[in-house]
């Protein structure tokens, strides 16, 4: 049987067939360059992809997703208070259950975005255990991606750079200013609703590792937290390092819902400015309009879903 029999099945060939003895000689050698140019056009697909895997792993910028916070998506195990009854339990069970697949989409989206990026980065999750690590290996594909995967820590998959270590986190008062190829950023992979409020920073400074956060603020008015989910915090990486340009990169990658449209920005320069702030603190967005991102209560939430609807 030839090929295009066994593609489209007998019946259809015959179809195919009846139909390609009504074209005329120019039409079929259109048809024929058609087919050819579709033929050229996957394979260079596939070359490039195959291009862009070595180049993530070749990468000289190091983005770590720290997945180590298993415990606090189910958190009923480390605390103090007496354990939940069972129809309480089981409610937690689903709750951490659902955080750990809506984290599972936002690895997919970082895996996509990374693939796609004019400059890619060398991606490893690290902490990868339990419900999540199984999720990980049940989601179709990821036994290809070009990812460095491990159950252990960054401190010992980095053990030899533990100075490059850089955890990336809303609640630092340290603003990033560049991405620096000798070093290594650390996303949190953790879907919490910011329920762990500063569990990040505190985890950096018990590690005796720096941290900062994402210079949002200072280039863009939000209409409210600057806690951002996994995948919008790499694509902005991404889109850093493709424009080197703070300001150029949050236009790109933080979504539009989460900026304030431009008659919003003025009104709350307005009023920063009746309340005794300067216009340039206004626009900055450091003061009483603009909350810092520990004191926000939208918390990150409605990021967090919007991300999963993304996903789907
Ligand atoms: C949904 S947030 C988790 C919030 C969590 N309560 C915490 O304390 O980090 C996911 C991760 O994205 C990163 N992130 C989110 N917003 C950020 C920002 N504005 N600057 C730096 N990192 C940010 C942090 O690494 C954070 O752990």
């Amino acid at each position: 049987m030839c090929v295009a029999a066994r593609e489209c099945g007998t019946s259809d060939y015959l179809l195919v067939v009846k139909h390609l003895e009504t074209l005329s000689p120019e039409e079929l050698a259109e048809l024929a360059a058609q087919r050819q140019a579709t033929k050229e056009e996957r394979r260079e697909q596939k070359q490039a992809q195959a291009a862009n895997k070595a180049a993530a792993l070749a990468s000289p910028y190091s983005v770590v997703i720290d997945c180590a916070f298993g415990e606090l998506m189910v958190r009923f195990c480390s605390c103090t208070r007496p354990l939940p009854s069972a129809p309480a339990m089981t409610s937690l069970t689903a709750q951490g259950t659902g955080e750990n697949k809506s984290l599972m989409q936002q690895f997919a989206i970082c895996y996509a975005s990374n693939a796609r990026a004019a400059v890619p980065a060398r991606l490893c999750f690290t902490g990868l255990g339990g419900d999540l690590a199984e999720r990980y290996d049940r989601y179709s594909g990821t036994d290809k991606w070009p990812v460095v995967r491990s159950g252990g820590s960054y401190l010992d998959v980095f053990a030899e750079r533990r100075q490059s270590l850089v955890y990336l986190t809303a609640d630092s008062p340290h603003e990033l200013a560049e991405l620096r190829a000798d070093d290594v950023y650390i996303i949190g992979g953790i879907v919490d609703r910011n329920k762990h409020k500063g569990v990040t920073l505190k985890k950096a400074e018990q590690e005796g590792i720096r941290h900062a956060r994402l210079p949002l603020q200072a280039n863009m008015r939000l209409t409210g937290s600057a806690v951002l989910t996994v995948n919008q915090v790499l694509d902005i990486l991404l889109a850093w390092l493709e424009l080197r340009d703070w300001r150029a990169a949050c236009e790109r990658a933080v979504p539009p819902r989460k900026r304030a449209a431009e008659g919003e920005a003025e009104r709350l320069g307005r009023k920063a400015r009746r309340s005794g702030k300067s216009a340039a603190a206004a626009a900055a967005g450091r003061e009483a309009d603009v909350p810092a991102p520990q004191e926000d209560d939208d918390d990150g939430e409605e990021e967090e879903e919007a991300a999963e609807q993304d996903a789907e």
